[in-house]
Order: C-alpha cells, then sequence, then structure tokens
C-alpha cells in the first residue's frame, strides 16, 4: 500500500493526494539520494528564485530510508484549495472560520501506533531531519508541533517550535515567541515541574494554520480553532504522555517533556528574520518515546525566509489584525502583512476614511495585537495595500512627516528581531497615516478607467503586441 491509499482528510497525506490529484504540477518528486547538510533547503530556495512553490517530495535524505516532504505551505494556490476559497479571501475565511471553534472527536485507533519505540531505541538521529544553513548550529526539526496542557488550567495548546538535535534523545528548544507553551512551561516550572509535552511530526497544513492563531479566548483549544478550519471535529487519539491528545493522523510522535531549571546552549539557527539567530529560551525537550507508522514519512518546514516559514505568518496575522480592528472600526477593508517584512513586523491597512484620526486609532488597535508587528502604515481604499509600489506611493505623496507620523518607545518587541534591545528586547513602534486629509479638496489622483485600459489592450493586440 502506498504513502497515500485511504489517507485521512485531515492528515497531512490527505493533503499530498489533494495536490497531486488536483494540482499535480504543484508536486514535485526528487528520488536520488540528497545529502542532509544543506541540499533540500537550496532546492527549494532555487525553485522559488525561479519563481515556483511545489510541494517537494525528497525520497532520501542522508541515507535514513524515511522520505521527507517540505515547502507544504508555500503556496497561496494550495492553501485556498485547503479551505475551498479564492486565494484573495485566505485572510477572511480563516479569520472567520478561526473562530467557530468544533469540539474535538477522540477515537481510539492512531496509525502511529504501529511502531513504538522506548529506552535505547529512542534514537532521534535516526530520522531524516535537514540541516538548513551553515549558520545552524545542528540538524533541526522545523516541523514539530509541539502539545502540552496548561498546568493551572488543563487547557491544551500546539504550536511549532524548532528542535535542535543534541542527542539521540535529546533536543534544544526555544520559546521565543512567548505565547502559551512559554507561558505554560513558566508555569510549571514555577511549580517545581516539567512540562509533558508531546511533539507531533506530519500534519496537514490546515492544522499549521490554525496553530498559528494567538487572539483566542484561554478556554479555547486550538485543536478546536483547527476543527473550525476543517469544518469538522478534529480527530485526537491519546499517545503515552499523561491524558495529552495528538493529532490521529500524523505521522510520528515524540513523546517527552520539556525539563524544569535546565538551561542549555540552543542555536544559531537560520530564521524567518533572514538572519541567523543566536537569541533562543535555551530550554530542554528530553524525548521518552517515540510512536510512528510503519511507512512514516518525516516533514521538514523549510527555514529562513523562505514562503514555506512565511506565507502562513502572513495570511493568519492579516486575518488576526483584520478581526481585532473590524470589531471597532468597521469601515477598515482589507490588511496586508508582506513577505518581504519577514511577514510579522509591518501591515498595511486599507481603509475607507470617514474622520480624522481614524488611521491613527486603526494603527494602535493594530500595533498593540501583539509584539511582533511594529510598524503599521494606513492608507486610503484606493491604494493597492498588496502592491507595495502603490503604498509607497501614498506615502511619498500623503504623508506629512511631522503630523502624520507617530512612534510609540519603550514597546515589547520580538525577541528574535535583531533591532530588538539585547537586553529586554523593547522596541519603538512607529505608525505612519497615509491617508488624504477629508474635509478639504487634495490633489486628484491620476487614473486610466477601465474602458480605455480594455480599448488600449485592442489596439495592442492589433498591432500584434501580446500583453
Ligand atoms: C515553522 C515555524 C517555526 C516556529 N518556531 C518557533 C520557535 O522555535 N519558537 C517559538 O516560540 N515560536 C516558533 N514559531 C511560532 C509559534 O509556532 C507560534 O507563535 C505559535 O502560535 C505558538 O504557539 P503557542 O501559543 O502554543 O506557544 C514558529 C512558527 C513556524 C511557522
Amino acid at each position: 500500500m502506498s504513502h497515500f491509499d485511504n489517507a485521512d482528510r485531515q492528515s497531512l497525506r490527505g493533503f499530498l493526494n489533494m495536490v497531486r490529484n488536483r494540482f499535480p504540477d504543484e508536486y514535485l518528486q526528487i528520488s536520488g539520494r540528497i545529502e542532509t547538510l544543506y541540499q533540500s533547503t537550496s532546492i527549494v530556495f532555487e525553485l522559488e528564485r525561479a519563481g515556483r512553490s511545489p510541494v517537494v517530495m525528497f525520497d532520501d535524505i542522508g541515507g535514513k530510508g524515511m522520505p521527507c516532504v517540505t515547502n507544504v505551505a508555500a503556496s497561496r494556490k494550495l492553501l485556498a484549495a485547503c479551505l475551498d476559497v479564492a486565494e484573495q479571501d485566505l485572510p477572511t475565511v480563516f479569520r472567520d472560520r478561526s473562530q467557530r471553534y468544533l469540539p474535538c472527536e477522540t477515537v481510539d485507533e492512531a496509525p502511529w501506533n504501529d511502531i513504538v519505540l522506548e529506552g535505547d531505541d529512542v534514537d532521534l538521529t535516526r530520522l531524516p531531519i535537514p540541516h538548513q544553513f551553515t549558520v545552524d548550529a545542528a540538524p533541526y526539526i522545523t516541523a514539530g508541533q509541539i502539545t502540552a496542557r496548561d498546568p493551572k488550567t488543563g487547557v491544551d495548546t500546539t504550536g511549532f517550535h524548532r528542535l535542535m538535535l543534541k542527542g539521540k534523545n535529546r533536543l534544544g528548544v526555544s520559546l521565543h515567541s512567548r505565547r502559551r507553551m512559554h507561558e505554560f512551561h513558566r508555569r510549571a516550572e514555577e511549580m517545581g515541574q516539567s512540562l509533558p509535552a508531546a511533539i507531533t511530526i506530519g500534519v496537514h497544513p490546515l492544522h499549521y494554520m490554525g496553530s498559528m492563531t494567538y487572539a483566542y479566548p484561554p478556554h479555547v483549544r486550538k485543536f478546536e480553532i483547527i476543527g473550525g478550519l476543517f469544518g469538522e471535529p478534529y480527530r485526537l487519539a491519546r499517545c503515552g504522555v499523561q491524558d495529552l491528545e495528538v493529532p490521529a493522523g500524523a505521522e510520528i510522535i515524540i513523546e517527552g517533556e520539556i525539563l524544569a531549571d535546565v538551561r542549555e546552549p540552543e542555536g544559531p539557527f537560520g530564521e524567518f528574520t533572514g538572519y541567523a539567530s543566536y537569541r533562543s529560551t535555551q530550554n530542554v525537550f528530553v524525548a521518552h518515546r517515540i510512536r510512528m507508522r510503519r511507512d512514516a514519512m518525516f516533514h521538514s518546514v523549510v527555514a529562513g525566509m523562505a514562503k514555506d516559514h512565511i506565507l502562513i505568518s502572513c495570511i493568519t496575522r492579516e486575518g488576526e489584525i483584520l478581526n481585532a480592528l473590524k470589531r471597532n472600526i468597521p469601515n477598515v477593508k482589507a490588511v496586508h502583512v508582506p513577505h518581504s517584512t519577514c511577514g510579522a513586523f509591518m501591515a498595511v491597512i486599507s481603509l475607507k476614511k470617514i474622520a480624522e484620526g481614524e488611521p491613527q486609532m486603526a494603527a494602535m488597535a493594530a500595533l498593540s495585537t501583539e509584539l511582533y508587528t511594529k510598524y503599521v502604515i494606513v492608507v486610503d481604499d484606493d491604494v493597492d495595500i498588496f502592491d507595495m509600489n502603490d503604498v509607497f506611493w501614498a506615502i511619498a505623496t500623503r504623508v506629512r512627516a511631522e503630523k502624520d507620523i507617530f512612534f510609540v518607545p519603550g514597546c515589547k518587541g520580538a525577541i528574535l528581531d535583531p533591532s530588538s534591545d539585547p537586553e529586554n528586547f523593547t522596541l519603538t513602534k512607529m505608525g505612519i497615516d497615509a491617508t488624504r486629509p477629508t474635509g478639504r479638496d487634495f490633489a486628484e489622483r491620476l487614473v486610466i478607467s477601465d474602458e480605455e485600459r480594455a480599448k488600449a489592450r485592442e489596439i495592442l493586440e492589433r498591432a500584434g503586441v501580446r500583453l
């Protein structure tokens, strides 16, 4: 039986099936042996340079006897197909569905119970873990979803955290995004305990997407958000860590704990900022058991500024910021978080401005949704926020620097942002109002009507010009 027969719709296999059947040009299989050192990453970056973002299946990385799939989340087209929507609707549909929390379904059987490795048999070095950049301190598991429960409330969370291979059963982990997992570990440590946790490898891109949500009530499980994205209860099964539940359709489960009061060097690692990251919370995960499918495949997210690492951050942030803004400012039209700002640090807001002061209100609300968003540009709705040339034109022609730019010093910033203070990670946030003034005349924008454009195209076509 192949990897793809009888694939559960909610699994990575189900996604790969969909791609192979509906978008065969977006699936690339590399059969020959490649090395674990750098090669999978450089191959995907070469494809990106050529404007291509296929899912890439490597049959053999470093002779480990297990295939490795990568670049699973690098294409808006494929992510839109997962939600069955048009590409331009991704952020809004994500925002709507991620608020339809659906209770999970717990099932008894999970294929990752095929093989169970314990004691001396636990050996993470046998997995085909790519070593992605020359700066990286070691091979890194980059598609490991860590699940743990809040030691106080029992509510669980799931999210990607980079995992540095340190030995057969030891991984370095950095919880620098300082969201739930960081807080759960801090609470456990306060109680003098390690945090029981499980790492899930090989999940559907909608799990990837749902795990990146950050603005939701504390009693909600991320698995319920992921269920909302699937439009049906997410199927989970108990693994062997206390009563932790993990996705039933996954490929590999690594059970263990994040140690209390242990810090060890972790990194450097080639991060989404486009820089080698030396900053880390320096935590340690110790593995006690590995479960996997008989024909398990490994999954790796291409690191650095690869689309695989950043595109979902762009989409989920666009949805989250839009969600926060719409509650107070109904005339906000859309939000763009550009890839070139690491899918994190800048947001552009399209506003149908009714009154002065609204852009400042929108900028402040967006800046305070989370620590990563540090620059916000607000433009009128005649500007195409997905075309940065148009955004720069609005800044160049509508901003009066002394009035329209404001700073908020001393804000909590991202640890991995190289411009944040090396001691306490604070930085100055900035809002730019690039909208026209209301209530008085402003320069008239030059436009060429759709009708004129159609006529121009006709004439050019007759002249043999193909556009
Ligand atoms: C591929 C990938 C790798 C990530 N690595 C880390 C990481 O090493 N540490 C971290 O704190 N956040 C990392 N993040 C961001 C978190 O996954 C994200 O903030 C998530 O919402 C955290 O979940 P939590 O609330 O359960 O902590 C990564 C995100 C992606 C997409």
